[in-house]
């Protein structure tokens, strides 16, 4: 099968969708091969309308907020604690008595949250500072305000931080609760707008789901009136365009069936009617006695004229509602192929068993046992396969006779056409066959074309979606 020809359209999906698969050569456009990796489903794509700019607005958020606000409130508190400590250092290297190293110590704690030990003579001890954005931001608040050495450790204690800053006479060592430099409200935010978009993420997909029932319902509704099955009338829920559309593919149908109906029944009837006149020409001309080649001619017309009539009011008569119902493909073609091999034993079949389809089971096979005679009437011999994919059934009917030259074949399913004009009954038919076969397999969503044949004539391809 060339790349993207084929069965255009099945089951909704696309040729590119399906020759993609099935053949690596097969080289689409990009926005083609982008929209391989977006989801297929409408839920899907909903989902990622929703889903990503919600978090590319939290991401965004979340940047802002730590850039902008946290960064400048972690900055304020860090140069106030710097400002505190730089103070009570200050005031305690210029107390000249332990009552007033006692008061300052007394006000650090009162009113800065600060508590102040002092080991005289002894150095700095090393802390290994990590990178923190909150230590960095400590460190710059220190340089600024602290005119001596200093070390800090952020996790000194549990929730406290540790200052260390060394003077000529030993090491103040400052301790304050974390909360002084560290505001919560980051996590807090964050969690809040997490939390809150994964709620509101979920309902939209509850609420989402709710929505794409009834659009699923609709679809499984089109597609099987358009697999010819009977579809009873629904009432379709959901938002109002939804409905509008199921109300809108109900009415259609009615109306494509009526319309059907109503020009198979006039074609009945006129066909019917026609048959009156021409017998009364048939009798006339019998009557008349003229056994002359002119004569004879016109009988012949006559004759082909009622046989036409007949074949066409003998397929229409057979279109009569008939309900799809489940059906073994197998059995039907033993059937088919048990009633041809009795008018010749050469007809061979090979179906796999358990292939159930829901078809109008007279229909496909009046189809199938129109090519089948067709095979025989014009090969010598015939083989019938089948198989059955995920998406459509296939018939091949092969046979060894002349076969139909690829120009002429979509021509030979033209009512009453036939390759041999003659119109001799001894060399075809009525040229009826293809044309119901056709329509029959169409009537079912899918179609007949014809092939060459392995077998050196023709080749009938019978698909219908399953
Ligand atoms: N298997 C085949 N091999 C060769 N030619 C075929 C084959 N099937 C059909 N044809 C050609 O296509 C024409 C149309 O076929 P179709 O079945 O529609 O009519 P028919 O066989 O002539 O008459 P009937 O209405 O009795 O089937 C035939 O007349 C024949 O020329
Ligand atoms: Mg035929």
């Amino acid at each position: 099968m060339p790349c993207c020809t084929a069965f255009a359209t099945i089951n909704g999906c696309s040729h590119w969708a399906l020759d993609m698969e099935t053949d690596p050569s097969c080289n689409p456009p990009l926005s083609l091969r982008l929209k391989r990796f977006l989801p297929r489903s409408l839920f899907g794509r909903t989902l990622v309308i929703f889903v990503v700019p919600t978090f590319i607005m939290l991401a965004v958020a979340t940047y802002v907020f730590f850039d902008r606000h946290w960064y400048t409130v972690t900055n304020r508190m860090a140069q106030a604690l710097a400002g505190d400590i730089a103070a009570v250092v200050e005031l305690l290297q210029r107390s000249n008595s332990s009552a007033t190293t006692d008061g300052v110590k007394h006000l650090a704690l009162k009113k800065m949250e600060l508590t102040v030990n002092f080991a005289p003579g002894e150095p700095l001890k090393h802390i290994r500072r990590p990178h923190t954005p909150i230590a960095v931001i400590l460190k710059r608040a220190l340089n600024d305000k602290l005119s001596y050495s200093y070390v800090f450790d952020l996790a000194y204690a549990p929730n406290t931080i540790g200052i260390l800053v060394e003077v000529p006479e030993g090491v103040y060592t400052f301790l304050t609760p974390e909360k002084r430099i560290y505001s919560p409200t980051t996590e807090v935010f964050i969690l809040w707008l997490l939390g809150s978009s994964i709620f509101l993420t979920a309902i939209a997909l509850v609420i989402m789901r709710n929505q794409i029932r009834p659009i699923r319902r609709l679809a499984a509704a089109a597609e099987a009136i358009g697999k010819g099955r009977e579809v009873p009338w629904f009432k379709v829920e959901g938002a109002s365009e939804v409905r509008q559309a199921g109300a809108a593919l109900m009415v259609m149908r009615d109306r494509l069936k009526r319309q059907i109906g109503q020009r198979t029944s006039m074609l009945a009837g006129v066909s019917h009617d026609l048959r009156t006149p021409l017998t009364r020409m048939r009798l006339q001309a019998e009557l008349m006695g003229n056994n002359g080649p002119d004569m004879a001619d016109l009988l012949s017309d006559i004759a082909e004229m009622e046989a036409m009539l007949n074949a066409y009011l003998a397929f229409a008569r057979g279109e009569e509602a008939e309900a799809a119902t489940e059906t073994s493909l197998s059995k039907l073609l033993d059937e088919i192929a048990s009633a041809a091999r009795r008018q010749n034993p050469n007809v061979s079949l090979d179906v796999p068993p358990d292939i159930e389809v829901i078809i109008r089971r007279n229909a496909l096979k009046r189809c199938l046992t129109n090519l089948v005679a067709n095979a025989l009437r014009y090969g010598s011999r015939a083989e019938i396969h089948a198989q059955a994919s995920e998406q459509f059934i296939t018939i091949l009917i092969d046979d060894d006779g002349p076969g139909i030259s690829p120009e002429l074949r979509e021509e030979m399913f033209r009512p009453f056409t036939r390759a041999e004009e003659s119109r001799n009954r001894a060399t075809g038919g009525i040229g009826l066959g293809l044309t119901i076969a056709r329509d029959i397999a169409r009537s079912h969503g899918g179609d007949v074309v014809l092939e060459d044949s392995p077998l050196g004539g023709l080749r009938a391809r019978v698909w219908i979606p399953v």
